[in-house]
């Protein structure tokens, strides 16, 4: 892949992909690692002299302009990490997006709306995303995809107009290709995953694609309870995915699936219910697992100690309510403490869960800025947003 840094981009208009699908609360950002992680690229081009159009996403609005999903608070929060004016686009490729892209000057940066206000951008049809493809690439005389987050996705804005655009990777794209590939050749034994989150369904193809790789797989979250059911244990009314329990057998006979020995149990999915540590195999029928244990962290610790190289993705509990945060944080610290491993934490919520509990995003090798990406790279599946930038134009 070219990469951003070979490109001669003073007085050129550079269309930027960035990943900038940050979690909201309103309209405050509860965590802004995906906006810190764009900064390099974007100051690196404004300081060249480029005139810089950012395309991106913000949730799921699914094709139409809703406030909800507006990028205005990100563009706010841009311009102050950035430390320079940011203007905003109140339109993806309408008259204020066109004026905008024609008044920018070298050096400037200019961000255009939630790329997912246009139906097209998202379009199965080839056609109608090329169509799209066009008019968003008519902004830019090159392309530069730095959106890790969304490079497993088939959009216009990821896919299409690299194949309108001479392109080039961003040096996140680059930095978080280069340590999934340290992870898939030959990576240093032991290596040891540890997965959470709540579906099963979700992680499926990423187990069994790990499995013959890993020396251990620890599995918390939501998704550990189908693997105890599968193991014949009551769980109670915690999270079920009944349909997933004939693959999760197969995948344990594997012996690498290390699972949670006790559990946080709760009456309700709040941080009111009333809730105890109980085993894991003895899940009172009228109670759900929201955490893992104390004994489960101290498990999934022993698995880890020693390991050389770890990944990392999912929680292990319901981390934003206060009293099933700690299964996370346990395993967290575990994953901190390892001396001279290479360690990944694979974006969305366990890159959140690490800033949120306060553990030190430096104590970590790495953490991604694609949950989703990270995992179906980790799978083997061709990204077409990587894809496409392979091919030199
Ligand atoms: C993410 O949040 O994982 C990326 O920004 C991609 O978002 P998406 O899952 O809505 O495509």
């Amino acid at each position: 892949m070219r990469l951003a840094e070979d490109l001669q981009v003073k007085g050129k208009r550079v269309l930027v992909r960035s990943d900038l699908n940050v979690p909201l609360d309103g309209s405050s950002i509860t965590d802004d690692g995906r906006i810190r992680a764009s900064l390099p690229l974007l100051r690196s081009l404004a300081e060249q002299g480029a005139k810089v159009v950012v395309t991106a996403h913000l949730g799921r609005p699914k094709g139409t302009a809703n406030p909800a999903f507006s990028l205005a608070p990100v563009v706010r929060r841009l311009e102050e990490l950035l430390g320079r004016p940011v203007r905003f686009a109140r339109d993806v490729v309408g008259p204020d997006a066109q004026s905008s892209v024609a008044e920018l000057r070298e050096g400037g940066v200019l961000v255009l709306e939630n790329v997912r206000f246009e139906a097209a951008e998202t379009s199965k049809d080839d056609a109608v995303r090329g169509a799209f493809g066009d008019r968003l690439a008519a902004f830019g005389e090159l392309y530069v995809n730095d959106a890790f987050g969304a490079v497993h996705r088939k959009h216009a804005s990821v896919y299409d107009v690299a194949l309108r655009l001479p392109h080039a990777a961003g040096p996140l794209v680059a930095a978080e290709v280069d340590v999934l590939r340290r992870l898939e050749v030959e990576p240093e034994r032991p290596y040891v995953v540890v997965l959470g989150g709540s579906k099963v369904s979700d992680k499926i193809q990423v187990i069994a694609a790990l499995l013959p790789k890993v020396d251990k797989l620890l599995v918390g979250g939501g998704m550990c309870f189908t693997f105890l059911k599968a193991q014949g244990h009551d769980v109670g009314s915690s999270l079920l995915e009944d349909e997933m329990l004939e693959q999760s057998r197969t995948l344990l006979e594997s012996g690498k699936i290390v699972l949670p020995v006790d559990v946080v149990a709760a009456t309700a999915f709040s941080a009111d219910a009333e809730h105890d540590v109980v085993d894991a195999d003895k899940i009172p029928a009228d109670r759900m697992g929201l955490d893992i244990g104390p004994r489960s962290v101290a498990l999934f610790s022993e698995a880890l100690a020693g390991a050389r190289t770890v990944f990392w993705n999912g929680p292990m509990g319901v981390f934003e309510m206060a009293p099933y945060a700690e299964g996370t944080r346990g395993v967290a610290e575990a994953v901190a403490s390892l001396k001279g491993a290479l360690t990944v934490v694979g974006g969305g919520d366990s890159a959140a869960a690490v800033r949120a509990l306060g553990i030190g995003e430096d104590r970590f090798s790495h953490i991604s800025t694609g949950g989703g990406a990270s995992l179906e790279h980790l799978e083997g599946k061709v990204l077409p947003g990587l894809s496409v930038l392979e091919d030199q134009q």
